[in-house]
Order: structure tokens, then C-alpha cells, then sequence
């Protein structure tokens, strides 16, 4: 299967489950790190073709998205001699294709990069649609750049290996999907069981033709792409209440969809119906809806931090029912508040 991200110039495919060879050329690095790469990277290798290839191993974990495993990517691509004609291979979850693209997007002003997402979240989600980057100690993704892979191949029995907790994870994200845009496959993901491979295969291609959809009508989020953050303001400010371990950053969000649903209720958005009916959901994954907000202005105020604040303004990503969308940048204090006070 494969689904084109129309980006004129900038278009790449994303294939489902056709890797058999990589016919590359010219020099490849390998990026991965210690789990995926123990996993899979021999398979990897036994694909390529390529004049020469090398691996960068780093350490697995969301704490080393930062400038310094940056730093130890370029070290090892110039050691190696990576050329401006050179590809970097992006292999393991969102944390590594993350990484990959923004260290190929500086590495001599810009070299190419291809994405072999190993977690579902990345496979409906972070890999596709060219935001690249690092967190410091000012937040999550605060450096990074727009810069788009040549090519996606997102293969179902890499996930195989996945922990539970981590495809869970993932779900919250296609759940995100579906309650912004697509009603067919929200039911679907009611109904179906995504043990099943082709089921799971449905799942990710739907959702990366429906980010394929956003991402070519506003690659650099200037209007639609924000819809893709709905949960995400809330989750920010658990992940950062919780030093980025009391969740994973999909169980955030899917608390996040709940927090943004009852503030949809409050404005009569979707029913109560409705927003059981999302919460049954992500339940049925296992996914966590509840988050004890110990003191709701400390919460408010945390959303300021967020770099989607724009002009001292919250922008909230809203359901419209299930399968449809708004955003408001005008909600009232204290709607906001007595909607936090809710997870008391
Ligand atoms: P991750 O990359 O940390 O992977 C999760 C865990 O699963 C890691 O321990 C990893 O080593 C392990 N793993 C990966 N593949 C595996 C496999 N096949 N079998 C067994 N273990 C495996 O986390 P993630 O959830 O994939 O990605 C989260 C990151 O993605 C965050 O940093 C987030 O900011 C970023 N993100 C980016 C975008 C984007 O558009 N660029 C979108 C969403 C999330
Ligand atoms: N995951 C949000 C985006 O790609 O814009």
C-alpha cells in the first residue's frame, strides 16, 4: 500500500508494508538506538544497498532527545565522511525519526532522510509530515525544523515487539485522528480488534491519509495543523507536571482528549454521549482518562509555556461531535477553570 504526502517539490510516499530493498546509493547512516537497533537493525542492513553504511547507536529514552545525542549524530557523520549526496535512515520510534530529520536537516545545510518508524505512534503520526527536533529545559520540541523525509516505510511486524503500553499509546493518537476527522474510523476502531493485522494496517493507513490531507493543505501550521495537536495542550502540562515519566506521551494525550472534551461539553460542543462514548474508547485501549490536577491556576497558567500560545492566547482544539473539529481562541477563564476543576 502506499499513500503520497503532496508537498510539490517536497513530495514523498509513505509505503505500508512493502519494505523488501532499499537501493540507496551513495553513503547511508543507520541512526537508531540500543532496543531497536539490538531488534532490527541487521534486518535493515540486509535490505540496503549502498555504496557504504554506517550505524549511530544512541541511548534509548525520551531524555536523550536533546541537543547533545545531536551533537553525537554529526560527530558521527562527519567522522564518517557523510556527503551532501548522503541518506540518513531514521530507524526506531517518534524519538528517533524526531532526531534523524532534524540532525539531517542541519547536517551540511540539509542532506536526505528516510523513516522507518518502529512504534505505532510514529507510524501513524511522527514520522509523517516533516517536524523534526529535540526538547531542552525549556520544553518539549523547542528546537527543531520542518524538513521532510524522501520516503516513509512503516511495516506492521515491527510492531510486534512492541509493549502493550507503547501500542496503546499509539491507539490515543489514532483515536485523536478519528474524533477530529473521521467518524468511519472512530466506529471502526470501536469495532474492530486491532490485534488483527489487517485491521492494525486499516488503522495506519487511514490516519496517514488523513495527516497526508492536513499536512498538504499546511505543512508549516499556520491554520489546520494545529487540529492535529487536540489533547496535546492539556497533555503538555501533565507530561511537564510529571517530569516527562508519570506518562507515556500518548496516555497524556489521551487524557488530554478527555479534559478537551468536557470543555467541548461545557460549550455545548458534544454530548455527554458522546464524550462517553470517546472515553469508552480510549479505555478499551487500556489508555488513561484521569489526571488529579492538584491546583487548577497553577494548571491554567502551565498552558502559557506551551510554544502554541499565541498573543497571551490559549488556542484550544475542540470536537465538533465525533469526527469534526474547531478551534477557539476565546474561551473565557473561567469556563476553563471550572472544567479543570472537574479532575480535582
Ligand atoms: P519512542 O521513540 O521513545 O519509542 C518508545 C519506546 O519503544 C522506546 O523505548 C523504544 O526504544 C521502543 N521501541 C521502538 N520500537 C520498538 C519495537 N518495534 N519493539 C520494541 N520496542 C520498540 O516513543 P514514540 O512514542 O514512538 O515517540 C514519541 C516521540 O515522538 C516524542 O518525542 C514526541 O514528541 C514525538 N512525536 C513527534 C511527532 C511529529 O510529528 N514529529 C508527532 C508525535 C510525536
Ligand atoms: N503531531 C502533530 C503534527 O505533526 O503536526
Amino acid at each position: 500500500m502506499q499513500i503520497n504526502i503532496d508537498l510539490k517539490e517536497n513530495s514523498y510516499p509513505v509505503f505500508i508494508d512493502e519494505l523488501k530493498a532499499l537501493d540507496i546509493g551513495g553513503k547511508v547512516a543507520i541512526i537508531t538506538n540500543s532496543k531497536v537497533g539490538g531488534l532490527y537493525v541487521k534486518d535493515i542492513l540486509n535490505l540496503i544497498k549502498a555504496d557504504e553504511i554506517f550505524v549511530v547507536t544512541l541511548p534509548d529514552g525520551e531524555q536523550y532527545k536533546n541537543l547533545s545525542s545531536i551533537e553525537q549524530i554529526l560527530e558521527q557523520l562527519f567522522i564518517s565522511k557523510l556527503e551532501r549526496n548522503s541518506t540518513l535512515i531514521a530507524l526506531g520510534g517518534g524519538v528517533i525519526s524526531d532526531m534523524t530529520g532534524f540532525a539531517a536537516s542541519i547536517y551540511e545545510r540539509g542532506i536526505k532522510f528516510i523513516n522507518i518508524p518502529t512504534t505505532l505512534l510514529a507510524q501513524v503520526d511522527a514520522s509523517v509530515g516533516g517536524k523534526t527536533g529535540v526538547n531542552n529545559k525549556f520544553g518539549k520540541n523547542l528546537i527543531g525544523t520542518f524538513y521532510q523525509p524522501r520516503a516513509v516505510y512503516c511495516e506492521t511486524k515491527f510492531l510486534k515487539s512492541l509493549p502493550s503500553r507503547e501500542f496503546s499509546a499509539g491507539v490515543a493518537e489514532a483515536i485523536k485522528m478519528a474524533v477530529m476527522f473521521d467518524k468511519d474510523l472512530f466506529y471502526f476502531m470501536q469495532n474492530s480488534d486491532l490485534n488483527d493485522d489487517e485491521a492494525l494496517k486499516n488503522v495506519i493507513a487511514k490516519c496517514v491519509s488523513l495527516k497526508a490531507a492536513v499536512v498538504a493543505k499546511d505543512e508549516k501550521e499556520g491554520g489546520i495543523r494545529a487540529v492535529l495537536n487536540y489533547g496535546h495542550t492539556f497533555a503538555h502540562v501533565i507530561e511537564m507536571q510529571t517530569n516527562y515519566t508519570g506518562f507515556l506521551h500518548g496516555e497524556a494525550v489521551a487524557i488530554g482528549i478527555n479534559m478537551a472534551n468536557h470543555l467541548a461539553l461545557k460549550l455545548g460542543l458534544i454530548s455527554k454521549d458522546e464524550l462517553e462514548t470517546v472515553k469508552k474508547l480510549l479505555c478499551k485501549f487500556g489508555l488513561p482518562v484521569n489526571y488529579e490536577i492538584k491546583d487548577e491556576f497553577e494548571f491554567y497558567n502551565a498552558f502559557f509555556l506551551d510554544k502554541k500560545s499565541q498573543n497571551s492566547k490559549i488556542k484550544f482544539i475542540l470536537p465538533k461531535g465525533i469526527g469534526d473539529f474547531c478551534m477557539k481562541n476565546d474561551i473565557s477563564k473561567e469556563i476553563v477553570l471550572d472544567t479543570l476543576r472537574e479532575f480535582k
